[in-house]
């Protein structure tokens, strides 16, 4: 299946997609985690990108569907994917369409005060990347990583300012692409408030609804 997360920043798509990629075995592809890959290693594209996503800004379209044909292009992509976090404009949107098939658009639903809560509380690892949350997702010793044990640290676009730019920019920006996709009939609108296993579970029945229709 060709898949699709959307939804405001915080709204789980990174969390509820590792999980689920795991479940069907397609692979996980988000847009923030290959630019902040770029920031680490220190490539021109990250050189280019840093400063912009710590705003809390949109990186340009045509460097990030530059990005997205080149990673749909991998074999592991064949078969099926999750794309999270792009497209996160129109114009992202319609340069997919001519680039591959999309089956459903998997849209979370999330109120701003759980967002600022979840964004505010999220840690990162700094080496294998894996996500947690100081409430909902306690690592089992703190500011470590129970994967691999390395240093959790908090996103520069998780202060308070740049959450609150980022709401905006999801907003202006991102929100007009639940109609466009709406009226292609591709929506599957989800509660991404319970705990990320509930979530999950949803998520999983409703693609399952999906497959059965195709
Ligand atoms: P990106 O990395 O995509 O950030 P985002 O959209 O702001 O989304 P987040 O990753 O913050 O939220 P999420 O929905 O994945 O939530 P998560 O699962 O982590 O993009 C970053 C930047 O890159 C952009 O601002 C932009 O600059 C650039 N960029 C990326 N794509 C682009 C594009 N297409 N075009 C242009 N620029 C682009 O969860 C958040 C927290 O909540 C975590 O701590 C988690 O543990 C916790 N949590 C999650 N789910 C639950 C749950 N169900 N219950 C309890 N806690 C939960
Ligand atoms: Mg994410």
């Amino acid at each position: 299946m060709n898949l699709i997360f959307t939804g405001p920043p915080g709204a789980g798509k990174g969390t509820i997609a590792s999980r689920i990629s795991e479940e069907l075995k397609i692979p996980h592809i988000s847009t923030g985690d290959l630019f902040r890959k770029a920031i680490k290693e220190k490539t021109p594209l990250g050189l280019r990108v840093e400063s912009i996503l710590a705003s809390g800004e949109l990186v340009p379209d045509d460097v990030t569907c530059g990005i997205v044909e080149e990673r749909l292009k991998l074999k592991d992509a064949v078969d099926g994917f999750i794309l999270d976090g792009f497209p996160r404009t129109i114009v992202q949107a319609e340069a997919l369409s001519g680039i591959t098939r999309i089956d459903g658009v998997v849209n979370f639903l999330v109120e701003d005060q759980l967002i600022i809560r979840r964004l505010s509380g999220r840690r990162i690892c700094r080496n294998c990347g894996a996500g947690y949350h100081v409430d909902f997702m306690p690592p089992k010793k703190e500011g470590i990583c129970d994967v691999c044990g390395g240093e959790l640290y908090t996103r520069p676009d998780d202060a308070i300012e740049a959450i609150q730019n980022r709401l905006e920019v999801y907003r202006v920006q991102t929100s007009p692409l639940i109609d466009y996709y709406r009226r292609k009939d591709l929506i599957i609108d989800v509660d991404g408030s319970p705990d990320a296993a509930s979530v999950t579970t949803d998520v999983l029945k409703l693609l399952t609804r999906l497959q059965a229709h195709r």
